[in-house]
């Protein structure tokens, strides 16, 4: 697995206003926005693209385009949706599917409660958008689902990670294709199992409690 934790200033001057307990949630959801636009720059550095010639006013000229089937984007419900219009905004030809992921109180093992993907991912390029990789439990699972379909390339985009949350992707990536792109690595998780230093509940800053 490829881990790249991103190293720009402009996206960790970003990330320390989302930290920051007192930005309202209208600047929080475009700073959300804005960060995945950055972060997406850097997860499509391996996007498949084919030849294709074109015609410029001067000459004829060989360039690039996305090529099919078309990148898939999915963002893990709810936090996920926050993330999807800055994806949205630099690949706007991908298509987008959805997953809801959540843990069962019983089993506490994490479980699909909403899908809607394409029937194969044979051949696909998935990009998967969860803002918070704390355990890892849901997103290892979410890249689990996506293999089983057929996706053979699964990057994942988390504005925050953990160690912890790196080692359980990686256990689940075994040996087939998934990079993982941060904007922070950060320290690990509390006893309530959230991200320190972290941002606090995604979730919740970017929708509200309900
Ligand atoms: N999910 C969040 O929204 N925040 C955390 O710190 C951990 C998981």
């Amino acid at each position: 697995m490829r881990v790249v934790v991103a190293g720009h200033p402009l996206i960790t001057h970003k990330l320390t206003v989302l930290r920051d307990e007192r930005t309202p949630q209208p600047t929080f959801r475009l700073l959300i926005e804005e960060l995945m636009t950055l972060l997406a720059y850097e997860a499509t550095r391996e996007v498949r693209v084919e030849p294709v010639e074109i015609t410029t006013p001067v000459t004829r000229t060989t360039g690039v385009r996305l090529s099919e089937p078309l990148p898939l984007i999915v963002p893990i419900l709810r936090a996920g949706l926050g993330m999807l219009e800055g994806m949205v905004k630099l690949v706007p030809t991908a298509e987008v599917g959805f997953l809801g992921m959540a843990r069962n109180e019983e089993t506490l093992q994490p479980t699909t409660y909403a899908e809607r993907l394409p029937e194969s991912l044979a051949g696909r390029q998935c990009f998967v958008l969860d803002p918070m990789l704390a355990t890892g439990g849901s997103l290892a699972a979410a890249i689990k689902f996506l293999f089983d379909r057929g996706a053979d390339d699964v990057t994942a985009i988390c504005v925050l990670g953990t160690p912890e949350g790196v080692e359980a992707i990686r256990e689940a990536a075994g040996d087939r294709k998934v990079t993982l792109v941060l904007g922070a690595l950060d320290e690990g998780l509390n006893d309530r199992a959230y991200i320190v230093p972290g941002l606090g509940d995604a979730g919740d800053r970017l929708y509200g409690t309900a």
